[in-house]
């Protein structure tokens, strides 16, 4: 296993390697390469350990103590919930960062939600606050920055459909063209009309997002397109600001469980690798249990989980929740790890466990996407088996924005005679009597 940090003498005069988790191959920070050009290995990124003014390592309070202070640094006047974490991220970016800027994404807390799971200590880590209105914006802008430095033409990805409305959002603003592959027919309302407006070359590719991933992988190989999904090692980086964000507003006390919507895996993997670092560094002094939650139509690591992650499975994915739908994670190997390091779970809810629980998030005023959901389905799942206790404090992280998906929402509302918690819209004609009429039939909810 590779060391957390570099030692005194690798890589001199380096901030951070790009290391192959495979063969241990180094290579360049700025190396364009989008897997080990020795073995094709996934590349994660390994820092120098941060220091003070003098050359001392920086640890504990103290460098808790340079992230408070760098709350509203970076970039100068844009604060970014990444960027103050530069030095986990990407020590000596300089100035020439493209940020919207991102983060700096609320813990809620709110009774209905806690009622609705039976967890009291429930608290939401709302990512759907971000500019393009997911977590994807968080690794986007570290991966961008890279793009820039590197000098890429163009970049590219396959996504479910968030991935690809930050990369459209955050290539237009760098001023690289910027290329997406995604599923026909299977990207949500609001994150393809995001990907056209910001202006990527959008191609709907017969197939599924697992297609999409080999093809974008060929086409960076053949093109010469920098790669930014998210077996991008700088998006990796971008995405552990979510967890030291939130453990920054905890004052660094780990939560019992931390709890998250998972499809590719490329988010279990960052939180393991952000855990993994924040303790070691000292920010922390234990780690929250991780809880992976995979929608039951697309679970192949749920499936892996209970067989001791025996098999690497993959399956034909299908689920509501367009946004994991995929078959065949890409960062299985990080993710389990990330999972046996926190003594950590991977559970797997039905669609209807998760439209329930985003008509809960959505009916607290709250509001997210289906997928985004399925942490608070596993919050509740957990509870019912008496796993999470009311002694325990728990973070669920909640990845997109209500927007995004509001063909669902049409659908469930205004088209499905069904669905029990419909908020039907009611046609009437312009008179004040109309108006009375439908108060009057409602008079019982409004009042
Ligand atoms: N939640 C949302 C809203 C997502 O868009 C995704 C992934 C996930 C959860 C799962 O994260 O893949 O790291 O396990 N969306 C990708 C995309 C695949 O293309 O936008 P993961």
């Amino acid at each position: 296993m590779s060391a957390l940090f570099l030692a005194d003498h690798e890589a001199p005069g380096q901030a951070s390697v790009q290391r192959c988790d495979a063969c241990g191959h180094d290579l360049a920070a700025t190396d364009p390469a989008p897997v080990c050009t020795q073995c094709g290995g996934l590349l994660a990124i390994v820092h120098r350990a941060p220091v003070d003014v003098d050359g001392a390592p920086l640890t504990g309070a103290a460098l808790q103590g340079r992230f408070a202070q760098h709350c509203c640094a970076r970039p100068v006047g844009h604060p970014s919930g990444v960027w103050r974490f530069e030095s986990l991220v990407m020590p000596g970016a300089g100035d020439a960062i493209t940020s919207h800027p991102e983060g700096n994404t609320p813990l809620l807390s709110r009774a209905r939600l806690a009622a609705y799971t039976g967890c009291d200590g429930l608290l939401v880590k709302h990512e759907g606050y971000n500019p393009t209105g997911s977590f994807k914006d968080r690794g986007m802008t570290v991966g961008t920055t890279q793009a820039v430095r590197t000098g890429a033409r163009a970049v590219a990805c396959a996504s479910t459909g968030n991935t690809s409305a930050a990369l459209a959002s955050y290539a237009a603003q760098a001023g690289i063209p910027g290329l997406v592959f995604v599923p026909a027919g299977k990207v949500a309302l609001g994150k393809m009309a995001q990907t056209l407006a910001y202006g990527a070359t959008t191609l709907l590719v017969h197939g599924d997002f697992d297609k999409c991933l080999a093809l974008v992988q060929e086409a960076s190989r053949d093109l010469g397109i920098y790669l930014l999904n998210s077996i991008n090692p700088w998006r990796v980086e971008g995405q552990k600001t979510i967890v030291f964000e939130l453990l920054q507003q905890l004052g660094w006390q780990s939560p019992d469980f931390l709890v998250l919507p998972a499809g590719n895996l490329g988010n279990t993997a960052a939180f393991g690798k952000a855990l993994r670092e924040a303790l070691a560094l000292g920010l922390i002094d234990r780690v929250p249990r991780l809880v992976s939650v995979q929608a039951a139509g697309a679970a192949p690591f749920a499936r892996g989980f209970r067989e001791g992650f025996a098999t690497r499975h993959r399956v034909q994915a299908e689920t509501i929740a367009t946004a994991i739908r995929i078959g065949d994670p890409a960062s299985w190997d990080r993710a389990v790890r990330a999972i046996r390091e926190t003594d950590g779970l991977v559970l797997s809810v039905t669609d209807d466990e998760i439209i329930d629980a985003k008509v809960a998030i959505d009916a607290a005023g709250v509001g997210c996407e289906p997928a985004s959901a399925a942490s608070v389905a596993g919050v509740k799942q957990l509870v019912r088996e008496g796993v999470i206790t009311s002694s325990h404090r728990v973070v669920a992280v909640v990845t997109g924005h209500v927007l995004k998906d509001p063909g669902t929402l049409i659908d469930l509302h205004q088209h499905r005679p069904d669905f029990p918690g419909a908020n039907r819209p009611v046609e009437i004609e312009p008179t004040i009597e109309a108006v009375a009429r439908v108060l009057e039939s409602r008079r019982q909810a409004l009042s």
